[in-house]
Formats: structure tokens, sequence, C-alpha cells
């Protein structure tokens, strides 16, 4: 209906999305039959019924389970040139996105395998669809140091192409501080700087990720609402958080969409985002994310358009090209 139009309309950047996260159940048996790979599960149905989390580890043992099926370069391909296929009718006219390399060389699969397949699909999307993207690279943080030095290594060929750093997977017990060293290797290199925190860890991991990894943008953020003295910090800096409605609801980190804080943000200043996160895990892309807060948070077409223009102003997208889709 009328909502709907208006949401698909806006011209919006998504600037949190898991491309391992947007393996969709039907490509998991088409991947798997294509490369010879046993699942546990015997139909789309039984996979979608496994998809019910309570918290963060939960949903990461199954989406790093889903990932083994993610074998060859034109799977890497195929996989984002599906996402940017499914959000053209979003809206979507711009992505950066994120890919876990770890998950992948610790199965045996290359790095460039990877990347390149990765690139292939943006590259095809840019070409056939319009739409813009950059490729986020991220360190599990539940590994350690030194795997993501060797990760931060492993790229150097293909950082010409690889906009920058980012930080997820596990959060409570791998603080931002664990990554100091690599995050001021990876600034020293050029590349941006970003961080999940305050998803499920406290205020502090947040504080942690602004002082001691110098991010360019913070990823989730939510707790940060805790604490503040941290809000005022994130509002004078207009520091851009990549708010995930539907899988805050879905990791129980937010009871439902009605009880979501976006509208406090907005009204606390903060320049916060909608986003997807992992769209085929936690039931929707970022136009069901818009429209669930929409509804549940009654959100005015106002505060719509702030969101949206917000994805353009937290982007790494030039001034100019920021200047272009405002
Ligand atoms: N949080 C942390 N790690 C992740 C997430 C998330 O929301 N999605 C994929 N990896
Ligand atoms: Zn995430």
């Amino acid at each position: 209906h009328d909502l709907d139009t208006f949401i698909a309309g806006l011209p919006k950047a998504e600037l949190h999305l898991h491309i391992e996260g947007s393996l969709e159940p039907e490509q998991m048996f088409a991947f798997a039959r294509r490369n010879g790979v046993a699942i546990p599960f015997a139909s789309v149905e039984e996979v979608r019924a496994a998809y019910a989390f309570s918290n963060l580890q939960d949903f990461l043992d199954i989406y790093y389970a889903g990932a083994d099926v993610l074998r060859t370069e034109e799977d890497f391909h195929d996989l984002a040139l599906a996402y940017f296929e499914r959000v053209a009718q979003d809206g979507v006219v711009h992505a950066e996105i994120f890919f876990d390399p770890q998950t992948h060389t610790h199965r045996g699969i290359p790095f460039g395998v990877v990347a390149n397949g990765l690139l292939a699909g943006m590259e095809a999307a840019e070409a056939r669809l319009g739409i813009t993207s950059k490729l986020i690279l991220c360190f599990l943080r539940h590994l350690d140091e030194e795997d993501a030095f060797k990760t931060l290594t492993q790229a150097q060929p293909w950082l010409d192409r690889i906009a920058g750093v980012g930080l997820d997977s596990s959060e409570l017990g791998h603080p931002p501080a664990k990554f100091e060293r690599v995050f001021a290797a990876a600034a020293a290199m050029g590349l941006k700087r970003v961080a999940h925190a305050g998803e499920e860890g406290p205020p502090e991991y947040v504080a942690e990720a602004l002082d001691l990894l110098a991010i360019d943008r913070l990823d989730h953020g939510n707790r940060s609402l805790e604490d503040p003295a941290l809000v005022a910090r994130l509002a004078r800096s207009s520091m851009t958080l990549t708010v995930c409605p539907l899988s805050n609801v879905k990791l129980c980190n937010v009871a439902s969409v009605d009880a979501h804080p976006i509208d406090r943000m907005l009204q606390l200043g903060l320049r916060a985002t909608v986003n997807s996160d992992d769209p085929a895990y936690f039931g929707g892309y970022v136009a069901d994310n818009y429209r669930a807060i929409a509804q549940g948070r009654d959100l005015s077409r106002r505060d719509l358009v702030t969101l949206a223009r917000n994805s353009f102003l937290g982007s790494f997208l030039s001034d100019d090209e920021v200047a272009a889709h405002l």
C-alpha cells in the first residue's frame, strides 16, 4: 500500500549488511547441491524453523554453519548479485557491505576466492542495476589479534578495492581494546574503520571503539542510550549509528518493534540509520526494516526521510557523491 510505496521510493543507502547473512535458505540448498556439500536440513521450511534465536551467539552458530555452502568465486558472485537484485526493489542505490574472510579462510577457501567473487558481483550490480557499493572487511572478534593481523596481510593485494575494516561476531568478552593495534595498522593503510559495539555489549565498549579504534561509524550502538554523556558525545560528533531494528528484535535485544528506540535516537540528535544486518536470517530486507519501525513507532514521513538522508550522510561516499544523493 501507500507506506510501502513511499518507503520503496525513498532512495537509500544500506550501511550494515553482512553479505553472508543474505544467504537465503533456497540459495543454501542450491549452493549445497552444486558444490556437493551436505546440510543438516531436509527442506527450506526446516531451515526457516531453525531461525529462532535467543541471543547473538545462538544466531552466529547457525550463520557460520550456513556459510559452509559457499565454496567458489561463482558462489560469492551469485550471493552478492542476488542481494543487490533483491534490494533494487527496496530503493537501495548504494550499499557498503561487510564480509567475514576468516569464516572462509578457516575452511580452506582462499581470501582471493571470496574477495574476487564479491567484487565481481558488486561490479555486475553496478552495471546492471546502477547500484554502487563498497566492501568492508570484518574481523571476527572471537578470534585473536594475530589472526586479524594475518587477515589484514592476506587482504593487501585487494586494499585498493576495500573501503574499510569492521569488527563483528561475539561481542561480550571481546572488547574493542583487543583490536586496537590491528585498527591502528588499518588506519595507517588508509582504511576506514567501523565496529559493532553496544549491540549486546555495554556502553563502555562503544566508548572504547571511539577512543581506541577511532571508528568512523558505529554499528548498532543501541546500548549507548544507557549513558547520557556518551549519547551527547555521539550526537556532538555526528557519529552515524547503523541501527538494525528487525535484528534487534530477532536477537532479543529489543522486546518488539513497538519498543524500538529508533525515534528516541533521532530525538536525542543521533545520526541513526536503518539497516537489515542479516536479512535472510532476521526476516526482512532494508525496506522491511523501515516499514517495521514506521508502523511499530508510528514514525512520520519526515522521520523516514531523515533516516534515508542519514544513510548517505553516514556513507563513505565523497562529499560530492553524497550531495548528489540528497
Ligand atoms: N553482530 C555481530 N556479528 C554479526 C552480526 C551481528 O549483528 N551479524 C553477523 N555477524
Ligand atoms: Zn551486524
